[in-house]
């Protein structure tokens, strides 16, 4: 480990030495303003930071780009690191070093970023102990990077608003996205059949049969939603409880219009930017509820250790093959190609992590 400086004191006449340990330098995606996310970030060199007893020093391995981190860099996530601040969210790691109280974590462990926060977006990264969580080393590290924030999302969302059985229904759109994915695939698993419903564009045919693989029982693009009744369309798939949105807009009326009476939309991202439009039948004589859910928050009323086990589940069906989803791998020295799919230049494609 090329980390330790010494520093020499004289003490009583003796002189002693000290050792600091120190982390590499750590290349890191940079911003001191808010603003479109390709012109206010730039790759920088920051320099070397103590690690303190009880801190760890972890060589980042890899990290995504989510729709979050593009709104934390523009300015517009309620909940943002003040600036001057490193992006990215979450993230894994192999431990490079280990402060002198630090227990249970060698170098060579692989950890990830849990809770995720701030700052993933380096090539090393210092941070307590606490903040790390080891995971099993026979999964793919593409896939440690990405578990937390969205797969954790489709298994909360799936679990926690509406007593779904074996047998029954949920309506989403924003079925491409990898929330979506993991959405169609942990319903699945407990035998609930999924509505999914995805934007019109370029290449949607193909984007409908990696779905249906997936396990998704109905695909439709919003176009083919356009008529009188969408419900005629279930077939066997019986009407559902639960809808889940992510885009706003069209894609949330045509949610609503899916579920059956008494049912609940869960709302957990604006991919639109465009609001909800509910019609005032569907609270008086539908009897919906329209509820919203957010990771961070739910995380962070005392579900760490809830989060870690979780993380745990889902790590084990990646193993296991039950959960995939669809992701491009780019060098970090390509980070600004990276940003630019992620940002939708380049139309729809799959998720975008970062390999240190
Ligand atoms: N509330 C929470 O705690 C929480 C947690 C995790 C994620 N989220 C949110 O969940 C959503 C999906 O995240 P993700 O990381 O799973 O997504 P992702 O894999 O990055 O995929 C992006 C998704 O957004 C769709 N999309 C992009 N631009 C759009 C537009 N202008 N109109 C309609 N759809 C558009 C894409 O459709 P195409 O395939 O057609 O390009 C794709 O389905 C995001 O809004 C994210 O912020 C929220």
């Amino acid at each position: 480990m090329a980390c330790a400086r010494f520093i020499s004191l004289k003490t009583s006449g003796m002189v002693r030495a000290f050792s600091t340990l120190m982390s590499p330098p750590s290349k890191a995606v940079f911003y001191d303003n808010h603003g479109p996310p390709d012109t206010v970030t730039k790759i920088i060199e920051l320099p070397p930071v103590e690690i303190k007893a009880n801190d760890v020093c972890v060589k980042m391995l890899a990290s995504p780009i989510n729709p979050s981190d593009i709104n934390r860099i523009e300015g517009v996530y309620p909940v943002r690191p003040p600036l001057p601040a490193v992006g990215g969210y979450e993230g894994v790691g192999e431990v490079h070093s280990v402060g002198e109280a630090v227990q249970g974590l060698s170098p060579g462990d692989l950890v990830m970023a849990s809770p995720p926060s701030p700052g993933a977006w380096q090539t090393h990264v210092v941070r307590d102990k606490s903040f790390w969580h080891k995971f099993d080393r026979r999964t793919p590290v593409e896939y440690a990077a990405t578990v937390t924030i969205n797969p954790l999302t489709a298994l909360r969302m799936v679990e926690d608003f509406v007593d779904l059985k074996s047998g029954d229904a949920i309506v989403q759109n924003g079925a491409t996205s990898m929330v979506g994915q993991c959405v169609i695939q942990l319903a699945k698993l407990r035998g609930i059949h999924t509505i999914n419903i995805i934007r019109d564009r370029s290449g949607s045919d193909e984007a409908k049969e990696k779905l249906t693989k997936l396990g998704a029982d109905q695909v439709y693009t919003e176009s083919q939603l356009n008529v009188k009744n969408v419900k005629s369309l279930l077939d066997n798939v019986p009407e559902p409880a639960l809808g889940l949105n992510c885009v706003g807009g069209n894609a949330a009326s045509l949610v609503l219009k899916f579920l059956r009476q008494g049912g609940t939309m869960v709302t957990y991202g604006g991919m639109s930017k465009k609001p909800i439009t509910v019609s005032t039948s569907s609270f008086i004589f539908k009897e919906l509820s329209l509820k919203g859910f957010w990771l961070q928050k739910w995380i962070s009323s005392g579900n760490t250790e809830a989060s870690r086990e979780m993380v745990d589940y889902l790590l084990g069906l990646i193993r296991e093959g039950k959960l995939k989803y669809d992701i491009e791998l780019t060098p970090f020295s390509e980070f600004h190609a990276a940003l630019d799919k992620a940002l939708g230049k380049h139309g729809s494609q799959p998720k975008q992590v970062i390999k240190f």
